[in-house]
């Protein structure tokens, strides 16, 4: 194991399979990106809701609320994004591995790293949702006071302002919030989970 010479891997009792059988569903992950104030956490929880009611078994991991405790030494340089991203993918593939859905939240503005946690799964399993919403539409919608922070200079390499977010090139589904309600953004992604015979 390269540089791991003395670790050795325990095969679980009960595998991933055994676990979606109980739940009576498949599971895998469905990665939001896009930029901040473009509605990723609002989405994730209306569907996380709406999943809770159909039965199904699903959890929400959220860039902010995460970077309070597991990445809470993370900041946003490059080096730290992609960090934080390695981080939640590898608990993305705990929780898929549990047979839950997991729903995560977090920008992650690079493809490289985005790709990097999309290969961790086999083909299927790692649903990448582009929640998409123009720069100035955000900026206007300012939730936390950020962007005007970043627009001073107060915050720096701030995503969309003074550092990059890059486009997913080829992601599963896309959701424009500028222009469709949350109601109907979260039945396109359940009828997407429908259609790949997810739930
Ligand atoms: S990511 O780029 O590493 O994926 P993540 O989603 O975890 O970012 O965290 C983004 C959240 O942190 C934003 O919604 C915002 O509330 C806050 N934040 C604080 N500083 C920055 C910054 N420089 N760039 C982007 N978001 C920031």
């Amino acid at each position: 194991m390269g540089n791991r010479p003395y670790l050795t891997w325990h095969k679980s009792a009960i595998n991933k399979e055994d676990r979606q059988k109980l739940n009576n569903h498949k599971s895998c992950v469905l990665w939001f990106t896009g930029l901040s104030g473009s509605g990723k956490s609002t989405l994730a929880n209306a569907l996380d809701r709406k999943l809770y009611t159909l039965g199904m078994r699903s959890y929400v991991l959220d860039g902010d609320n995460i970077r309070h405790g597991l990445n809470k030494g993370l900041g946003f340089t490059k080096d730290d994004r992609q960090e934080n991203i390695r981080r939640i993918g590898e608990v993305a593939k705990l929780f898929v591995d549990s047979g839950q859905i997991v729903t995560t939240a977090f920008i992650s503005p690079f493809c490289e790293d985005r790709n990097s946690v999309r290969n961790l799964f086999p083909e299927g399993e790692f649903i990448e949702i582009y929640v998409k919403c123009p720069l100035d539409v955000c900026e206007i919608r300012d939730p936390k006071g950020l962007y005007k922070k970043a627009r001073t200079g107060e915050i720096r390499e701030f995503t969309g302002i003074s550092s990059p977010y890059e486009e997913p090139l080829e992601p599963e589904i896309v959701i424009e919030t500028d222009k469709q309600s949350l109601q109907k953004s979260v039945d396109v992604i359940v009828g997407y989970l429908q259609e790949h015979h997810i739930i």
